[in-house]
């Protein structure tokens, strides 16, 4: 049983898309919510449409993936329409992933959206590193503290962020304090991309991506044990919250080290760009008969339970 109870509602599962993959047009959302995907979360979205980065802007290699896709999108008003549109009694909650260009621009968007009086949840991308001369928000603290206050003003339900990675437990911490000052952010997703990591091709001496002269966002396998640090740091930092696991999730196994280290429920970027949709009903396949072999039998049993030495 990988049905998972979360934001008041129980969920089928407990995978689903990580945002940014499958899902900035209408047929690949519909195509995530048609496969064995638990929920779906839609591309991050700015206020005006967005072309996003010159290409090449992605990069697979043979651990992973870099990108600097540099937000392209469909702009706000699409996703709107299309959480307007959405069957919310199909039982997977949808996300919607707002990442604006400015402070303002996100609070136009989420005020728009409490307008609209839907029940789709809103995960405001602090962590963005692939805008050219704009810094990931989540690495000023100050910036965040002013972001969060603002949001909490623009927004009257639960809400969740998506944060970088850190590297330092200082930050888990000095993070941790600010997050915890928000009773309505309901959950972090844990972790954005590696930022600005640059990938070498040494048969033709060159970086692998266009933009920013080759640096982009990593994910992928090179990135899992940095994602499981900050679920496990989040999870033990910020109770009553709910941490969402991002990061180098490719089977079974890594989304039940997710879990293990205290997701409530579990992404997938990379491996969902390369295999497509189907790679929920295999994860999903792989997790329940890996619990099973370990006699557990729901979430619940295991999460958060990592064993230190
Ligand atoms: C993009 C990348 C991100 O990691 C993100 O959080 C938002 C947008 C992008 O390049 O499109």
């Amino acid at each position: 049983d990988l049905s998972v109870t979360w934001l008041g509602r129980t969920m089928p599962g407990c995978l689903y898309n990580a945002s940014g993959v499958w899902c900035r047009e209408e047929d690949e959302l519909e195509a995530v919510r048609a496969s064995a995907a638990a929920a779906l979360i839609s591309k991050s979205a700015t206020l005006a449409p967005r072309e996003g980065n010159p290409e090449p802007r992605y990069h697979r290699t043979a651990l992973g993936s870099i990108n600097s896709m540099g937000l392209p999108n469909r702009g706000f008003a699409y996703y709107l329409d299309y959480a307007r549109r959405y069957d919310y009694a199909c039982g997977k909650p949808l996300f919607l992933s707002l990442s604006g260009m400015t402070l303002e621009d996100n609070l136009t968007m989420l005020r728009t959206l409490a307008a609209a009086g839907l029940p789709a949840i809103p995960e405001i991308n602090l962590s963005c590193p692939n805008v050219p001369g704009k810094p990931q928000l989540g690495y000023d603290f100050v910036a965040t503290t002013e972001a969060l206050n603002a949001f909490d003003q623009a927004w009257p339900g639960r809400y969740g962020v998506k944060l970088p990675p850190y590297f330092d437990q200082a930050h888990f911490a000095a993070m941790a304090e600010i997050l915890n000052r928000h009773p309505r952010l309901a959950f972090v997703t844990c972790i954005n991309s590696i930022g600005n990591g640059l990938v070498v091709d040494i048969d033709s001496e060159a970086v692998a991506i266009k933009p920013k002269d080759g640096l982009g966002g990593l994910g992928g396998d090179y990135v899992l044990p940095t994602a499981l640090a900050n679920v496990r740091e989040f999870y033990r930092l910020l109770p009553g919250k709910d941490i969402v696991g991002c990061g180098g999730v490719r089977s079974g196994r890594e989304a039940f080290m997710h879990i293990l280290a205290g997701a409530r429920a579990v992404q997938v970027g990379t491996c969902l760009y390369h295999e497509g949709p189907a790679a929920f009903a295999r994860i999903a396949a792989e997790l329940a008969e890996l619990m099973q072999a370990k006699g557990y039998r729901k979430l619940d049993d295991f999460r958060g339970r990592l064993r230190t030495l």
